[in-house]
This record gives C-alpha cells, structure tokens and sequence, in this order.
C-alpha cells in the first residue's frame, strides 16, 4: 500500500461518519420467524440495512415491532432464521457490546445524572471527567449534572437514558418509542439529540407512532403489518406514496 492509500485509509476510518455503524453493517435479517406457543408472532422477514442513517419502523399496535427489534438486538432469539450484522450472527458478544437499546419508559439509576453515566463509563473502563462532560453537553445536560436522576423531567431522563445508551460506545442504537407521551418541545430536543447521535456515524433503528417524527426523522421506513415486513421504502417515497395498502391505510388513519 502507498503511503498516500494509508494515509487515505487511516482518514477515512478516523472520520465518524465511516466508522462505527460500518463496522456492524450491513444486517441481513433472513427467513426470520418468532413463535410462541405455536402462535408465528413475526414470519418470513427478510431484511437488509446497508446504511448507517436513520430506520424507523412503523406499523399498528401488536404489529411486532417491539418484538423485531428485540430479534435484531439479541434480547430473544428467533425461532428460525437468521440476523446477521456483517456476517456475524447477533449473540456475539462483540456484536452485542455495539449495540444498545432505550425503551419508552426511560431507565435512570437512583443517584446523580453525573453518576448515571460514570457508571457505564466505568463498567468499560472509560471513566473520564472529559467524556462524561461531553455526553452530558451534547444531551444539555451538563447544568444538571450533580442533579438527582430520579429529580429530571420525563423528557430529561429520556435525554439521560440516551446519553447513558451512548456511554457505550455504541455503533447502532435502538429506541423502541423514545418520545411517547412527551410534549412537542421535549420531542424536539430528543429529536435533536438523535440527529447530532446520527452525524457522529451512529446507525438508528427507532420504533415510533409518531407520523411526523419518521417524516422528520427516517431516512428509510420498515413497515410491519400482522408479524410481516408490508414494505422497506426510502422514506421521501414511503410518504409520498406507500407501495402497500397495509401502509396507505395506516398513514391515511384507517384501521
Ligand atoms: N411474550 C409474549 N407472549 C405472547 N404473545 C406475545 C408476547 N410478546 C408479544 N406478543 C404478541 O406479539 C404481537 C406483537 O407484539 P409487539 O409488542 O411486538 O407489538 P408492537 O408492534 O410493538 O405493538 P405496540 O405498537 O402496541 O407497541 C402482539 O400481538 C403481542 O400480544
Ligand atoms: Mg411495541
């Protein structure tokens, strides 16, 4: 290799946009289906993610969201078929030690917003007073630092669960309802921390019902009806015009 080609190399993979989601891409989801008690609760998804922007999947409630992106983080396995992040099978521990997870309801520890994210830090022997202080900058929370968690806001503990989510260095990150029941104001900084998450090269996979957040948000949309992928369209397209009727029905709010 010239010297130029590994100066080239060593750029590229400095630069975040390259690295950290690429390392993990692309998911190949095959022939999946998940059971339970005979009853196929998701069947036949096959699914590809090549890009390291922003997924969100759609659907009616009981569709199976929730329960695809537990399959694509290795929470539960599936009954058959496969889920593959760059040819690895998703029970590695190194592909699961990407990849973190932030529900609906946001999971704070009982003591300061400082020390939430110390603790991941020093569970990955990262503890720095520098990087806990830029987690909490990006997620504006550097003023509530010595704050009880318990004590923030719902949005503000939303914003913590996330920066805490990031503490792990993660190259995806899903959120499965991140903004539900949060008013416009705290949607939008969550919606901006996600964007500021997203341009530092971190893959998002975001279960929402929020309509106008995929719109402002997705840069491709999974749409699940009954346990099955309807449709994987870029998004402008999706909303433009959704191929299945499933998805047309569902955006036009009919059942
Ligand atoms: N442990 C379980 N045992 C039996 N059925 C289950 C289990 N977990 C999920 N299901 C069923 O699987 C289906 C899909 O559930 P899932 O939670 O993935 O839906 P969802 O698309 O996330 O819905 P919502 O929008 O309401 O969150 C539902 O019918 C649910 O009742
Ligand atoms: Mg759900």
């Amino acid at each position: 290799m010239s010297d130029a080609t590994a100066i080239e190399q060593s750029r590229i993979i400095d630069h975040p946009m390259h690295n950290r989601a690429q390392s993990l891409l692309p998911l190949k989801v095959s022939s999946l289906s998940y059971s339970i008690r005979q009853r196929a609760l998701l069947h036949n998804i096959d699914l590809e993610l090549t890009i390291s922007g922003i997924t969100a999947i759609l659907g009616h409630n009981g569709a199976g969201k929730s329960l695809l992106l537990r399959l694509l983080h290795g929470l539960i396995a599936p009954t058959s078929g496969t889920v593959l992040w760059h040819d690895r099978a998703v029970a590695e521990l190194e592909v699961r030690k990407k990849q973190a997870m932030v529900f609906q309801k946001p999971f704070v520890l009982r003591r300061s917003v400082a020390a939430n994210i110390d603790y991941v830090l020093a569970l990955r022997h990262a503890a720095s007073r520098d990087t806990r202080d830029k987690l909490l900058r990006d997620a504006n929370l550097l003023d509530k630092a010595k704050q009880s968690a318990t004590s923030l806001s719902g949005g503000e503990q939303q914003r913590l669960a996330i920066a805490r989510a990031l503490a792990t260095d993660p190259s995806v990150i899903f959120l499965d309802e991140p903004t539900a029941s949060m008013d416009p104001a705290a949607t939008a900084a969550i919606e901006q921390q996600l964007q500021s998450v997203n341009r530092q090269g971190i893959k998002i996979i975001l279960v929402t019902h929020d309509i106008a957040q995929a719109r402002r948000l997705a840069d491709d949309i999974v749409f699940l009806h009954q346990g099955a992928i309807a449709e994987h369209t870029p998004a402008e397209e999706f909303f433009a015009r959704a191929h299945s009727t499933a998805a047309q029905h569902y955006l036009d709010g009919q059942l």
